[in-house]
């Protein structure tokens, strides 16, 4: 067993600086030598190394932000994500913010259409190019991934006084093949999502588990009825996105949007060690790790938190 580390050090997806360090930390934590324990082979080649186009080569679309520059990172994710599956690697990707998640659930898709997705966070991140009030597109990958954008509204996020250098004439994201199906997707941890995100979430009949359903059925009953949703047999590739604001603040505090309420520390682990005992893994994204909020404790704690939870959805266990 092979696992390849995918450093990701970008934040074109919101506008906070520093999680673009966020790879960069967990990485230097000892992340590697961890996996290593485990009985992992780890493969990590280094961090990404996206090219950047400047701001004045991508100006908003309407409201929504840097619609070139996450659209090329992601497109470059799905690429290296896709090749290291094929390969027979579990890709580990490090963010970064979750648009890169656009990317990586794609990589996962190419190989293995039949794949389902379980996303841990606060937030839905589903928010379309018509719902969207922030236009950060981290608030926005799962709708691109189930194809809720209509072909004309992909098409205007290019700006047609801006013709790129080699020629490619597509639209931000008009790469992205929507091949996720909404009944093979779960949250859970859910506690901040917009008025448009709960209507796209009921229209398209989402199982979604809110803090509110962890209280009231405890973690166990809740990853028991995500896993019976998506991979009843336990038989269908599993992609783990984990963003760590899903985590309370007191667990996971260097993050961009942290809202209160959120999975104690085991809870979280819970998740992934639950996971990890399907054997379906197929591809995990950490997202979300932000070494430049809050203090030198805070920071600490939560770029332990990433390598404790990439761990446990690895195969450690407490005994
Ligand atoms: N729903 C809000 C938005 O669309 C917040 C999204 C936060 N996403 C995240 N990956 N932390 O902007
Ligand atoms: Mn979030
Ligand atoms: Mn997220
Ligand atoms: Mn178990």
């Amino acid at each position: 067993k092979t696992a390849a580390i995918v450093g990701c050090p970008f934040s074109g997806g919101q506008p906070r600086a520093g999680v673009d360090t966020g790879p960069i930390h967990l990485v230097e934590a000892g992340l590697a030598d961890q996996l290593k324990g485990l009985g992992w082979k780890v493969e990590f080649g280094g961090h990404h190394q996206f090219e950047e186009i400047h701001v004045d080569q991508d100006p908003p679309a309407g409201i929504v932000k840097r619609p070139r520059l996450v659209s090329q990172v992601t497109k470059e994710v799905a690429q290296t994500v896709g090749a290291h599956i094929k390969a027979g690697r579990l890709p580990v990707t490090l963010g970064g913010d979750h648009s890169l998640a656009v990317g990586t659930v794609s990589g996962t898709l190419d190989v293995f259409p039949d794949a389902c997705l379980i996303w841990i966070d606060a937030h839905a991140d589903i928010n379309t190019i018509a719902s969207t009030g922030s236009g950060n597109l981290h608030g926005m990958p799962v709708s691109f991934l189930l194809g809720l954008n209509t072909p004309e509204e992909i098409r205007n996020l290019k700006n047609p006084n801006i013709s790129s250098e080699n020629g490619d004439d597509s639209a931000p994201f008009e790469w992205v093949v929507p091949r996720l199906s909404s009944d093979r997707l779960v949250y859970i941890g859910l506690r901040d999502v917009d008025d448009g995100e709960k209507k796209i979430l009921k229209d398209n009949n989402i199982l979604a588990f809110s803090m509110h359903h962890v209280d009231k059925w405890g973690i166990a009953g809740v990853m028991e009825r995500a896993l019976n949703h998506v991979c009843p047999n336990r038989d269908r590739p599993i992609h783990l996105s984990f963003d760590v604001d899903a985590l309370d603040p007191t667990v996971a505090p260097s993050t961009g949007t942290p809202v209160r309420g959120g999975l104690t520390f085991r809870e979280g682990h819970y998740i992934c060690e639950e996971v990890y005992e399907t054997g379906c893994l197929v591809a995990l994204d950490i997202m979300e790790v932000n070494p430049s909020l809050e203090d030198v404790i805070s920071v600490n704690q939560t770029v332990a938190v990433g390598c404790s939870l990439t761990r446990c959805a690895m195969g450690e266990t407490l005994l």
